[in-house]
């Protein structure tokens, strides 16, 4: 029995999800079996919008699959990689029973999703070392193995830690956890990163989940067009839980003109520019003098820890420029995370921070 298989809700093994009037496999030329409209709206140019859209465009998935490398029958597309997140807890940790892994500091979501669903969530905080804050997999394999935790979210590269967890060790761990948890590997920021190889991983053992994303180096966050990568029959298990319509038809038009070639071939110079004003402002802002630390990463963004983050965060701000203030997260009271912009934007954060030396 796979990982998958023992893993699944016992209340959801014959349970067939929503049977959508879009998802029958039926033909005709007059669809009257989903109470829509007859006539298209004034403002629907094309008439496009009056019909329920596909659950899953075959368009759009085999797109996705091509992008990241897998077959089509892999990957659900989903609405953003938040709701990937809830699904796997829907579809794996029974309501009120169960936990999940992760390793703060880290994107909120898993927390939220498993709060929301009853799920305990185990904390494994991060180690911060000379080299940068890293997550500690032996620590989470073994608080997964002791509290029976059904699922283990590894974020690579880290949100907000910027780290990059080698594939090996992820292998690692996904081979202690098989047949006891789903380890879910978030790749929300994978093409700023050095490697964007954890399709690899899919091979390895049965019990990796890979979440993707077109909201960060793609550039259309508004559209909410995410992807979960695993083996089909966890496809098909997420997919059961999975609401009837969760992609709007502009989205999954947006997300395959933006999977076009041309569109490709930019997405890669834009986050090639990224990784290389990320090393710029990096090396600028650890010449600051209020700078206490800038940590290495892989990511869109930098967490820098301040003598005083509340003077640079108001610095910024009383110059119209908005970023992440970490200091309620445990551990980061003194950081604040800073998205990579355009270079003048960059170069703006840089000379505001170094005038607001004084304060800080
Ligand atoms: C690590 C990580 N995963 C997932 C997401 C959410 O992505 P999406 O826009 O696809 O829901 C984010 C957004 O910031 C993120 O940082």
């Amino acid at each position: 029995m796979s990982t998958a298989q023992k893993l699944l809700r016992d209340d959801l093994r014959e349970f067939a999800g929503y049977p959508s009037a879009r998802s029958q496999a039926v033909q005709g030329e007059v669809w009257l079996n989903a109470n829509e409209s007859p006539e298209a709206a004034l403002t629907d140019a094309c008439g496009a919008l009056r019909r329920y859209p596909d659950p899953q465009p075959q368009s759009l998935r085999r797109a996705l699959a091509s992008l990241y490398g897998v077959d089509a029958n892999h990957l659900l597309v989903t609405r953003g990689s938040d709701e990937g997140i809830d699904l796997l807890l829907r579809a794996f940790c029974a309501p009120g029973r169960g936990a999940i892994v992760t390793a703060p500091p880290v994107f909120g979501m898993y927390a939220v999703c498993a709060r929301l669903h009853a799920t305990r969530v185990v904390e494994v905080p991060a180690r911060d070392n000379e080299s940068g804050l890293h997550s500690d997999l032996d620590a989470m394999a073994e608080a997964a193995l002791r509290e029976r935790a059904r699922l283990v979210f590894v974020c690579n590269p880290g949100n907000p830690t910027g780290e990059a967890i080698p594939a090996v060790a992820i292998k690692t761990l996904a081979e202690r956890l098989r047949g006891k948890a789903l380890l879910v590997v978030d790749a929300a920021y994978a093409e700023f990163a050095d490697t964007d190889d954890c399709v690899a991983l899919l091979d390895a053992t049965d019990n990796v989940v890979i979440l993707r994303t077109l909201s960060k180096a793609h550039a259309l966050a508004a559209a909410r067009i995410g992807s979960v990568i695993a083996a089909p029959e966890v496809i098909a298990m997420l997919q059961r839980c999975q609401a009837p319509y969760p992609l709007a038809q502009p989205a999954v038009e947006a997300a395959l003109s933006a999977l076009a070639p041309d569109a490709l071939a930019r997405t890669r110079r834009a986050a090639g520019q990224v990784r290389d004003e990320r090393e710029r402002l990096r090396q600028r802002l650890q010449g600051v003098a209020g700078v206490r630390r800038v940590y290495p990463s892989q990511g869109n963004f930098l967490l820098v820890r301040f003598r005083d983050a509340q003077a640079a965060f108001d610095a910024l701000l009383a110059a119209g420029i908005v970023v992440r203030d970490m200091r309620a997260t445990p551990g980061l009271q003194d950081a604040l995370r800073i998205s990579i912009g355009t270079p003048e934007q960059n170069t703006r954060v840089v000379s505001i921070l170094a005038g607001a030396r004084q304060a800080a």
